[in-house]
């Protein structure tokens, strides 16, 4: 016997009862099934909205940030009685309220603004390629894009000691102790007067030839004592600290036992490292030959595509993380700063994600062509409630 044929036999009267209370009954059911519909979908509805609401709430910071950023943010620089001409008349506040960030401005010069810029967004590192020609270093990427007045003394050496004299008066600074120099100069940040600046100087043609001049064009910023210093033991940290890198020749960086104020970029990759799976296992003696450290170097850097990896997909490989964490751990175990340079830039969402790992796994310093996108990392907090 069929289902329909029970049930028919289980109702007895009238067709025309029948028909009614079936159709009562459907509607009823119909009815309840509305409800048990509608209030879960009204309600994700309603969460929904304001979750929408919520991101869009939190996009409006960025907007924000646009507009200030890229049209009002010294917009006369470089025009005559500006900022920039002559670089003597900048806001003396133009950092203030700027949270340093562990962010590298790659190639610094290339920007608008160079120098500036990077610090109103708050990056610890700039970047500038130098060339010698005529006994002068001239700041571009190639030799086509170097002019007479961009060298490296005008865009960032006497800039960096305006800056530094501006924060650090007469008064505040009267010892001529060098080992004082740590505890009593400001930095280039209000927000904390303690944070390095890094100047990393790459280095473009020969290096040997490059390295009495760099070193001589920093003896403005060397002789008020605003750089960072070795004396073959100890670091001695200090506003600004020079980094070279590119064709910078190690041998003459450390001919110098007792005194040292321009520190190597040592090689990343080189300093991967098993990650400690056993902790029981001993280590006492083993130290893979290790000539770099904080009294020659300051960074260890990698390009990322060498060391790491494409990215297929949007996510960093299981293999690809340990790889960063090794080599992390390596850096670190010598004193140094781990960099990665040349990190995938787009699509956005893969590198935030890179970015996010980088930070999460100790690599102490991002390099970045996006300031803004850089700036505007929340780096672990979410912009929105969670649970939502
Ligand atoms: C270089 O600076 C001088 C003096 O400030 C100025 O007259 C000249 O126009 C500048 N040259 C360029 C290419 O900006
Ligand atoms: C300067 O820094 C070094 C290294 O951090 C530290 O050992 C030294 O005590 C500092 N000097 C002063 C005067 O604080
Ligand atoms: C090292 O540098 C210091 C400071 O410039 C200088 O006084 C000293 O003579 C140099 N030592 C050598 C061996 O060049």
């Amino acid at each position: 016997m069929t289902l329909r044929g029970r049930r028919r036999k289980a109702t007895s009267p009238t067709l025309h009862d029948k028909v009614v209370r079936r159709s009562s009954r459907a509607k009823w059911r119909r009815r309840s099934c509305w409800g048990c519909i509608a209030i879960p979908i009204l309600a994700l509805v309603f969460f929904g909205m304001v979750h929408v609401a919520n991101v869009i709430m939190s996009l409006v910071p960025m907007i924000w940030d646009n507009a200030v950023d890229t049209d009002i943010f010294l917009p006369n620089w470089g025009k005559p009685n500006a900022p920039g001409e002559g670089l003597s008349s900048y806001p003396t506040d133009f950092t203030r309220d700027v949270q340093p960030i562990p962010c590298h401005s790659h190639n610094d010069y290339w920007r608008r603004i160079p120098l500036y810029l990077a610090l109103h967004y708050g990056c610890t590192g700039v970047e500038a390629d130098v060339w010698l020609f005529d006994d002068d270093l001239f700041v571009g990427h190639n030799t086509a894009s170097l002019t007479l007045n961009r060298t490296l003394r005008s865009l960032y050496v006497d800039p960096l000691v305006q800056i530094l004299d501006q924060a650090n008066p007469p008064t505040a600074f009267t010892s001529t102790d060098l080992t004082l120099s740590n505890s009593t100069l400001n930095g280039v940040f209000d927000e904390d007067p303690t944070q390095t600046l890094v100047l990393l100087i790459d280095f473009k043609n020969a290096g040997d030839a490059l390295w009495p001049v760099v070193y001589s064009q920093l003896s403005a910023l060397r002789s008020k004592n605003y750089l960072s210093w070795t004396d073959g033991s100890t670091f001695y940290p200090g506003p600004i600290t020079v980094v070279a890198t590119g064709n910078a020749p190690f041998d003459l960086l450390t001919s110098n036992t007792t005194y040292r104020d321009i520190f190597f970029d040592a090689p990343l990759a080189a300093m991967y490292e098993e990650p400690r799976r056993n902790s029981g296992q001993g280590e006492t003696g083993i130290v893979p030959g290790s000539s770099f450290d904080a009294t020659n170097s300051y960074y260890a850097s990698a390009n990322f595509r060498a060391a790491i990896g494409f990215v297929w997909g949007n996510r960093l490989s299981h293999r690809q993380i340990e790889l960063i964490r090794g080599m992390v751990a390596g850096a670190r175990r010598r004193g140094l700063v781990a960099r990665f340079w040349g990190t995938p830039s787009w699509p956005i969402g893969v590198r935030n994600h890179v970015w996010r790992v980088l930070v999460r796994e100790g690599a102490g310093m991002l390099s970045v062509d996006d300031l803004e996108g850089a700036s505007r990392g929340n780096w672990g907090r979410r912009k929105h409630w969670g649970w939502l």
